[in-house]
């Protein structure tokens, strides 16, 4: 049988009656733009994670831009990231003005490095924005300690990680700021685009607030060019539903990725979890040097499965002038070479786990 990579109707249909009262209720009630359910959403994801506050936006590209601007960052600054990462990440750098500077990733989570962020260093730059990758929280109080000695502000990319736990801080707290996206595919997913930026500041969180329109304060006065960038209603009453089972769909996942770690040949690398950290498997991504063998033999299965940041971002055409060799990055070189994703959402069961573990050794031999 085959097995899908995602299940976002199946993730529907165990909501359904709920998401659609939810959703008539708001149109029939014609406000559709910055209501009730988004100032109830935000309100509740900020409990949540922990912050002082949470600003709805239209996306999580956005958000991270919004984060930037928010903290004064723009043009002649510079913002260090990694390059194994959706371009998302260092495009939102580039929307604010600024310009995106990369280290590698650890080897073994694939998050930033921190101990390569000084390296990187200028009087320029600005900030570190870390990506909490695939579901897993960066490393990061390393990284807010290098930020501190060397006055960075701190811009959390949790577009992946709603959920995740570092030290028994949620992802998405873990930063001065940091943001999500809501994006259909991921653990907490919407029907449509949208996206939250949080912070322990709460100047920062009016500053975000303004700027998700057009930087004014009181919508009459303009002091700013700002965005047109709002999370929608109906995005916010679909996510105050999912919101109340975001737990246990990722308790599903973990499930599911314990299966994998048990049932998956011994010679394929598993996504590390460090000690005190938890992942919520918005993918579950292995690492194997024969990763087109186990791609072939995973499809000619039915067995969906996709690799991701194959041209890591400093190989991408748009950063061509940051003058980057194939391999500067060699952690990120070797995980674009390898990495493969599989099948994963809170709905697998055992049996479709060993299916995929059956498809993935027969790839190996
Ligand atoms: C790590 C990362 N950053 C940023 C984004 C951008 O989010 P969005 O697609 O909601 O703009 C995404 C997801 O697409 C992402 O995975």
């Amino acid at each position: 049988m085959a097995v899908g990579l995602m299940d976002i109707q199946g993730q529907y249909a165990e909501l359904q009656e709920r998401i659609e009262s939810a959703v008539l209720e708001v149109l029939r009630s014609g406000r559709v733009i910055l209501g009730p359910n988004v100032k109830a959403f935000e309100e509740e994801s900020a409990a949540y994670l922990g912050t002082a506050g949470a600003v709805g936006v239209a996306n999580g590209t956005d958000g991270l831009t919004i984060a930037l601007r928010a903290m004064g960052i723009g043009p002649g600054d510079e913002v260090i990231t990694v390059p194994f990462t959706f371009y998302a990440t260092a495009e939102a750098i580039a929307q604010s003005g600024a310009t995106a500077v990369f280290v590698d990733v650890l080897p073994d989570t694939l998050c930033i490095d921190p101990a390569a962020i000084a390296g990187a260093v200028t009087k320029r730059t600005k900030a570190v924005m870390p990506v909490d990758l695939f579901g897993l929280p960066a490393e990061m109080d390393a990284v807010n300690e290098v930020a501190a000695a060397h006055g960075l502000r701190v811009v959390e990319d949790a577009c992946q990680a709603w959920g995740a736990t570092y030290h028994g801080r949620r992802a998405g707290s873990l930063g001065e700021t940091a943001v999500f996206s809501f994006f259909p595919t991921k653990n907490l997913g919407g029907f449509g685009d949208g996206g939250l930026v949080t912070s322990h500041d709460k100047s920062l969180v009016e500053a975000a607030r303004q700027l998700r329109f057009h930087g004014s304060k009181d919508k009459v006065v303009f002091t700013d060019f700002g965005f047109n960038s709002r999370l929608d209603e109906v995005q916010a009453a679909i996510l105050r539903i999912e919101l109340g089972v975001i737990d246990e769909w990722n308790a599903r996942r973990q499930q599911v990725a314990a299966w994998y770690d048990a049932h998956l040949p011994r010679e394929v690398l598993r996504p590390a979890v460090p000690e005190g950290l938890t992942h919520v498997y918005h993918l579950y991504v292995i690492r194997h040097g024969r990763r087109e063998a186990i791609s072939a033999a995973c499809k000619e299965r039915g067995v969906a499965c996709a690799a991701y940041y194959t041209t890591p971002l400093h190989l991408q055409p748009v950063f061509a002038d940051h003058g980057h060799a194939p391999c500067d990055f060699p952690v990120t070189c070797a995980a674009a070479a390898q990495n493969l994703a599989l099948p994963m959402h809170p709905n697998l069961t055992e049996e479709q786990v060993r299916e995929v573990a059956e498809a993935v050794a027969a790839g190996l031999g």
